[in-house]
C-alpha cells in the first residue's frame, strides 16, 4: 500500500478540492517519547513495530503559514530552503500527497523554535504543523485520528505532536495503518518538568529513518525491544495515573538506555553519543546516587532531556546551568 492510497481513503471526494482559504497559519508541539518509537514494520507508511508514549513540550514546536502562491517556496526560520535539499523534497513530497500535478502552489514559512535535526523531534512538530495548516487550508475538517494519521506519513513521530499532553501512538496492525494514530492521555501533573540540556545543534549523523531500519536489519538485540516496550509502556501508564514520579523517570530513563543499547549492537554501530552525552548521563547517575529525583531520556541525537519535578528545579539548575526549561502543562 502507497501513502498516496491512505490519503484517498482519508479525504475521499474532498481529495484534490481547491484550497478553501488562501492564507493561513498552524502551531504544533514538539513531542518527546517517554516509551520510544524505534523500528518500522511498514517504511513506507511509517507503521511502527511497537506501540509508543510521548508528551508534548507545549511552548515549542513549530508555527507554519501557508498561501497559495506562483511557485513553491519554503521559507525555515526566516531563510529561504534550497529545493534540491532533502528537507525541501520530504516536504514537497508530502504536500504532493494532496495536490494534483503540484497545483496549488504553496509558499511554506515555518518558524521552529527547536533546534532543526538535533534529535528534538523538529520533524515530528513540523509534518503536525503542516497537517494541520493543511486542514485548515481545505477546510477538510478531519479528526485528531484522521490528521494523525496524515501527520504519521510525513513523519512518524508527527502522529503524536497533534496534540498537547501525553499522547499514546498505537502501533495498530493493520496493513493499511488505519489503526496506527495517536490519542490523548487526559491526566494533567503540572508538577511534571523536563529540561533541555543542549549539547550540540549539529545535524544528525545520520537520520531516524536509515538508523532504525539499520537496528531492525543488524541488531541481534533488537528482538527483545517489543517486548521491553510492552513492559514501559504499561508501567508509564501507570506512573501517569498515580503520579508516580519515580516509576516514571526510571522507566523512561530505562527505555531511551535499551533503544540506544539496541542501535550500538546494530552493524555498521549507530551512535548517537557525544562526549558531553556521557558525561551529563554521568551527572545524573551520581546526583542520584546522591538523592536527586533526576532523569533523563535521549532520543536520535546527542542532547538529553532531564525529567524532574517542579520543587527540584532550582536545584537541577544549579548543576545543569544550561537548562532549557519546558512548559508541559
Ligand atoms: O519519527 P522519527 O522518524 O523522527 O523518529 C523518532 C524516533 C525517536 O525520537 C528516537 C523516538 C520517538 O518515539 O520519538
Amino acid at each position: 500500500m502507497k501513502k498516496s492510497d491512505v490519503v484517498k481513503m482519508l479525504l475521499k471526494e474532498r481529495l484534490f478540492a481547491n484550497p478553501k482559504n488562501s492564507k493561513v497559519e498552524a502551531f504544533a508541539p514538539t513531542n518527546i517519547a517517554l516509551c520510544k518509537y524505534w523500528g518500522k514494520r511498514d517504511p513506507e507508511l511509517n507503521l511502527p513495530v511497537t506501540s509508543s508514549l510521548s508528551i508534548s513540550l507545549a511552548n515549542l514546536g513549530a508555527s507554519v503559514s501557508l498561501n497559495v502562491a506562483a511557485e513553491d517556496k519554503i521559507v525555515l526560520n526566516n531563510q529561504l530552503v534550497d529545493p534540491q535539499s532533502s528537507f525541501s523534497i520530504r516536504l514537497v513530497e508530502f504536500l504532493d500527497l494532496v495536490r494534483l500535478n503540484r497545483s496549488p502552489h504553496l509558499e511554506i514559512n515555518i518558524i521552529s523554535t527547536v533546534p532543526i535535526a538535533a534529535g528534538l523531534a523538529s520533524s515530528a512538530c513540523g509534518f503536525a504543523a503542516i497537517t494541520l495548516a493543511l486542514n485548515k487550508l481545505y477546510d477538510w475538517e478531519l479528526t485528531g485520528r484522521e490528521l494523525s494519521i496524515l501527520a504519521r506519513l510525513g513523519s512518524g513521530s508527527a502522529c503524536r505532536s497533534i496534540w498537547n499532553g501525553f499522547v499514546e501512538w498505537n502501533s495498530g496492525i493493520r496493513s493499511d495503518g488505519m489503526d496506527s494514530h495517536g490519542s490523548v492521555i487526559h491526566h494533567h501533573w503540572p508538577e511534571l518538568c523536563m529540561g533541555l540540556v543542549l549539547l550540540s545543534q549539529q545535524e544528525k549523523s545520520i537520520s531516524s529513518r536509515k538508523a532504525m531500519e539499520r537496528t531492525v536489519n543488524t541488531s541481534p538485540l533488537y528482538s527483545a525491544w517489543p517486548a521491553k516496550v510492552a513492559q514501559d509502556l504499561s508501567l508509564i501508564k501507570q506512573a501517569i495515573t498515580v503520579h508516580d514520579f519515580k516509576l516514571l523517570g526510571k522507566t523512561a530513563e530505562f527505555n531511551a538506555m535499551t533503544m540506544h543499547a539496541t542501535m550500538l549492537s546494530a552493524w555498521p554501530p549507530v551512535s548517537y553519543y557525544l562526549p558531553e552525552t556521557m558525561m551529563a548521563m554521568e551527572k545524573v547517575w551520581a546526583l542520584r546516587a546522591e538523592g536527586l529525583d533526576l532523569y533523563f531520556t535521549q532520543d536520535a541525537g546527542p542532547n538529553i532531556k532531564l525529567l524532574f519535578l517542579k520543587k527540584d528545579f532550582s536545584e537541577v539548575q544549579l548543576h545543569f546551568p544550561q537548562l532549557q526549561s519546558v512548559n508541559l502543562f
